[in-house]
């Protein structure tokens, strides 16, 4: 019976225990993006904060990088965390998977060092080989590029060599055509031309086929995984809606890219293009938000049918982030994407702290929060705990990070509504608009909101590292009490 694996089976794995070493790494970056954040919300407020010591451009180029890397750090834990769940076969090359972790854990530390230590300076073929490759999100030089294409293979060669030798799941299938089509897009963000609108049309396809299409279907898999362990939701269920979804999001997705062709320099189809299809992605981030809601009423119907007691929820707070999943990516993905994705309004709103407040919302609803869930999974399996209950340290933790997350997409939507109609509406765009429209009352008062709510986040945070460094240890001690 899959639907009834037992939280502690394959006990003492070797792709879990590489799945945790994942998964510690991806906390501390996580905890860089957010102090390097801070800086760079100060230095809105304070411009000459820090100046040639770690300036903005620095502060921000971390910040959004330590978030993609954290996230890829999450990502890679998590496959390995379900895999032998998936699979009934304990990962294969285990070996080499640990030698890939210290490798690429080797570069992104080499990465970031440069970033601080080297902030200004020509940009020459040689720092794009060795200091900076200049494409926003994905920004490490092209000696880390190469190195994280062959810590990614033989990530995916030990991911599908345990597949092939195991179960093969709808799940896991999903995951594994998931995984090829992911890392396969990295590659769309390596090749340098010196013509800007050819660089813009390739690095979307990393920037904007990762997040609206690979990245969704993952964390669409994952959910459904994460669902079945927990909540005992159905498999053929989740497995139904799974499949809905990626036809969808592949659909939707692919040709949505054109919401980032409008303005540069690509013929005018995509104006129509984008418009209609990024307009329909919303639909399957509802499908999903109704897929975790929608599986849970049914299993409590199924066992009410069974006479048992319904759902018995073996883990409580990685159940709280992916119900907050469901919410923030619908949210920050579904609805505040869909506010600027028709050209008619992306015209005013387009690289304004509009952008930023999706930005925030989107990345954080769609996958911080499910990828906080697998690592409150990956305690209890470390702890053998069988039922994981909320400490009030994890309720400080979801409480304090999506508020402070929702003040700031809150916040930047304001100071963006004031870009937009001061310096868009207003004063018809410009340089000189642009720097007026910041020196204003909304906008200001807004990057202060922001500021603050960034602070209110990070004191989250801090409960978040607390609570999991010592919620396993404490519920072990109860359980053995009991
Ligand atoms: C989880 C999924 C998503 C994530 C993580 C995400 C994230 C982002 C980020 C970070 C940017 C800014 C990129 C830059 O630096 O220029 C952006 C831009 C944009 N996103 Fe999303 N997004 C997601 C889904 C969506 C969806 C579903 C829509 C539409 C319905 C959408 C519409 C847009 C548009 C129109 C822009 C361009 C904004 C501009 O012109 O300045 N996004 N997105
Ligand atoms: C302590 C909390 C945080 C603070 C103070 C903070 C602050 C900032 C600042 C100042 C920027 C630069 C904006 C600009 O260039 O106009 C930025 C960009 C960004 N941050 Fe954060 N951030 C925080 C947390 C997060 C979190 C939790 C996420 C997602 C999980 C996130 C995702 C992003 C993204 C995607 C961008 C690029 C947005 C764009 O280009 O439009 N940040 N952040
Ligand atoms: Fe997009």
């Amino acid at each position: 019976m899959l639907a009834s694996i037992k939280t502690n089976e394959f006990k003492g794995s070797q792709s879990k225990a590489l799945a945790m070493m994942y998964f510690r790494v991806a906390i501390i970056l996580f905890g860089a993006q957010l102090l390097f954040g801070l800086i760079a919300a100060i230095q809105f407020l304070v411009p000459g904060f820090l100046f040639e010591l770690l300036d903005f451009s620095v502060a921000r180029t971390v910040h959004i990088n330590a978030l993609v890397v954290w996230m890829l750090y999450a990502m890679i834990g998590s496959v390995y965390f379900m895999l032998a769940d998936e699979t009934g076969e304990d990962g294969v090359h285990m070996l080499l998977g640990k030698i890939g972790f210290w490798v690429l854990t080797l570069a992104v530390t080499i990465v970031v060092l440069v970033f601080i230590f080297v902030q200004v300076g020509a940009g020459t073929e040689a720092s794009i080989w060795f200091i900076n490759e200049g494409r926003e999100y994905i920004e490490a030089p092209r000696w880390a590029d190469i190195g994280i294409v062959v810590v990614v293979l033989i990530f995916y060669w030990n991911v599908f060599a345990t597949y092939m030798k195991g179960r093969q799941t709808g799940i896991m299938t999903v995951m594994v055509a998931d995984l090829l089509a992911l890392a396969g897009l990295y590659v769309a963000g390596m090749f340098f031309t010196d013509n800007i609108s050819m660089d813009q049309f390739w690095w979307w396809w990393v920037i904007h086929l990762w997040v609206e299409a690979t990245w969704e279907v993952f964390v669409g898999a994952l959910a459904a995984y994460a669902l079945i362990k927990i909540i005992g939701a159905k498999r053929e269920i989740v497995e139904m809606w799974l499949w809905i979804e990626v036809l969808m999001l592949f659909g939707s997705g692919i040709l949505g890219m054109g919401h980032h062709y409008f303005w540069i320099g690509t013929p005018e189809y995509w104006w129509e293009i984008g418009a209609l299809f990024s307009a329909l992605e919303p639909v399957p981030l509802v499908a999903m938000f109704v897929h975790v809601l929608y599986d849970w009423g049914k299993e409590q119907g199924i066992a009410k049918a069974e006479g048992r007691q319904g759902s018995v929820m073996n883990n409580g707070p990685a159940m709280a982030w992916i119900v907050t999943n469901a919410f923030g990516n619908f949210l920050g993905a579904g609805i505040w994407g869909f506010f600027h994705t028709l050209p008619q309004v992306n015209i005013y709103t387009h690289g304004t702290q509009f952008t930023a407040a999706h930005g925030h919302l989107a990345f954080f609803g769609a996958y911080a929060t499910i990828l906080i869930g697998m690592m409150y999974m990956s305690i209890q399996y470390a702890y053998g705990i069988d039922r994981l209950k909320a400490t009030f340290k994890s309720k400080m933790a979801i409480f304090m990070i999506t508020f402070g997350v929702l003040g700031m997409g809150i916040a930047l939507t304001i100071a963006g509504y004031e870009q937009v109609l001061v310096e868009r509406a207003e004063l018809g765009g410009g340089w000189n608009a642009f720097f007026m429209a910041q020196e204003l009352p909304w906008y200001i008062q807004a990057q202060m909101w922001r500021a603050i709510m960034g602070v209110v986040t990070f004191v989250g945070f801090i409960y978040l590292v607390w609570d999991l460094l010592t919620l396993g240890k404490q519920a072990k001690k109860a359980q053995a009490a009991a």
